[in-house]
């Protein structure tokens, strides 16, 4: 069977990066190959991930909207993409691109969605809305991306509990190990095993 190409998006650390790179090489992801890695920030310690786990790497600064995405199909293209993964990607992408790829791209959002997300929601500023509201549960969602920043339908999600004296920085580290590090390969290789059984 042949494995479903995929394409990572990254802004930073790329911790979910190394979850994929990791999940692909214990087996965990068999119907998908992270063939390509494009980043918006050329100094993202994502790309040196990529590099060591032998994956082509990009980068792509942002310039106009439309020139910024252009660029990007462009590279997907060219490397007969099939899934788009935005994992740790800290730019919103237009209708124009996301209507190319419907329930093609899927995203890893550090909340329980509906809580915590849209635009302006994003990285550790989550976490800080998360304890400054209160809520003693949160988690993380991997959703598809469509026109509505974090709207799309929701592939998985996974709880995690908010423990008295968490800062943003705790919390972030607890959320990511025990709910994003988990959900997105799995959420991955669904997607992809979904793709290679109706593409072929
Ligand atoms: C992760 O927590 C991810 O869920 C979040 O940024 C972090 C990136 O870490 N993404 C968003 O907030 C997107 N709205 P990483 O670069 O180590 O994977």
């Amino acid at each position: 069977m042949n494995k479903c190409k995929i394409a990572v998006l990254v802004s930073g650390g790329g911790t979910n990066l190394q979850a994929l790179i990791d999940a692909e090489k214990s087996g965990i992801i068999k119907s998908g190959k992270i063939e390509l890695v494009i980043s918006n920030k050329e100094n993202a310690y994502a790309l040196e991930r990529a590099t060591k786990a032998d994956i082509k790497t990009a980068v792509v600064k942002k310039t106009t909207q439309e020139e910024f995405e252009a660029k990007i199909i462009a590279l997907l293209e060219e490397n007969n993409i099939q899934l788009i993964v935005l994992a740790g990607f800290m730019c919103i992408l237009s209708e124009n691109f996301t209507s190319r790829y419907p329930k093609k791209i899927i995203n890893v959002h550090p909340s329980l969605i509906p809580s915590f997300c849209g635009a302006g929601f994003y990285g550790l500023k989550v976490h800080e809305a998360a304890l400054g509201y209160g809520v003693k549960v949160t988690g993380a969602t991997v959703h598809f991306v469509n026109e509505i920043p974090d709207g799309g339908e929701i592939i998985m999600q996974k709880a995690v509990y908010i423990k008295d004296g968490d800062t943003p920085e705790i919390l972030q580290k607890r959320v990511m190990e025990e709910a994003e590090w988990k959900i997105l390969p799995e959420a991955v290789e669904f997607v992809s095993n979904n793709t290679v059984t109706t593409e072929e």
